[in-house]
């Protein structure tokens, strides 16, 4: 809750990439002021109310984080896993304090936009189809699509234990391309769906979740931080398929 007060040196740690031992020595030269006060003890309390500076700037508190990734293949969206890299080992020195995780899950060798963040609420509101936020995918096939896959996915699809929304999918010029819009995310529900209809993905990238793209400058296992309100802003603004 705001104005809930904690120990100066959690306030710097979360909101700046210092360590506790680099606070501890800035404390020591007397480089960090609260409200116009040199401090002198790591664990005087402050809260977001309090006026926080080191070196004469101020340090705003800052509690979550949010970034995307243009996720490769061969990395699992997970914090941690036996056998394979995961995504938050892409994740910047930065940020590892944050302790993020992934807003939803792409397969190992899907690649494309994939959030991290710490901000559980915000994970639930773009996992749950309740909310409605199309995610958009390119997928390739091993065989060319045609008009009647157009319609069998309007339609939506009965799976043993979920039942999938009408999905849009848009073909693209040579057949074997497709955009593919889902209202779930639910385990391999695109490569599923195409199955239905008889067709395998060899290729799958997430583009867009609501209205937010996958920056096009983005590399592969690139990761870039962005703010709460331009995510939730971009999210919920989607423009669909038609
Ligand atoms: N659907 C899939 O089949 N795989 C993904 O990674 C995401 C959606």
């Amino acid at each position: 809750m705001i104005g809930d007060k904690m120990r100066l040196d959690k306030f710097l740690s979360e909101s700046t990439e210092l360590s506790r031992k680099d606070i501890r020595a800035l404390i020591r030269k007397e480089a960090v002021t609260v409200n116009g006060e040199t401090v002198v003890k790591p664990e005087l309390k402050v809260s977001e109310l309090d006026l926080v500076t080191v070196h004469g700037k101020a340090v705003s508190y800052r509690k979550f984080v949010y970034l995307i990734l243009n996720k490769p293949s061969g990395y699992v969206s997970a914090t941690e896993d036996r056998k394979y890299p995961t995504v938050t080992e892409l994740v910047p020195e930065k940020y590892r304090h944050y302790n993020v995780f992934c807003a939803g899950r792409l397969d190992i060798d899907t690649e494309g936009l994939l959030i991290l963040t710490n901000d559980g609420d915000l994970v639930h509101d773009i996992i749950s189809p309740k909310k409605n936020v199309y995610k958009r995918y390119y997928a390739e096939l091993d065989r060319p699509l045609d008009e009647s896959d157009k319609t069998a996915f309007a339609e939506g699809m009965q799976f043993k234990e979920f039942t999938a929304k009408p999905a849009r999918l848009e073909i693209c010029e040579d057949r074997t391309g497709a955009y593919v819009e889902i209202a779930e995310g639910k385990f391999h529900q695109v490569k599923r769906m195409f199955e239905r209809v008889g067709k395998t993905v060899t290729y799958l990238k997430r583009v867009s979740i609501g209205g937010l793209e996958l920056p096009t400058d983005l590399p592969l296992g690139g990761m870039i931080e962005i703010a709460y309100d331009d995510l939730t802003d971009k999210i919920y603004n989607e423009r669909r398929l038609s």
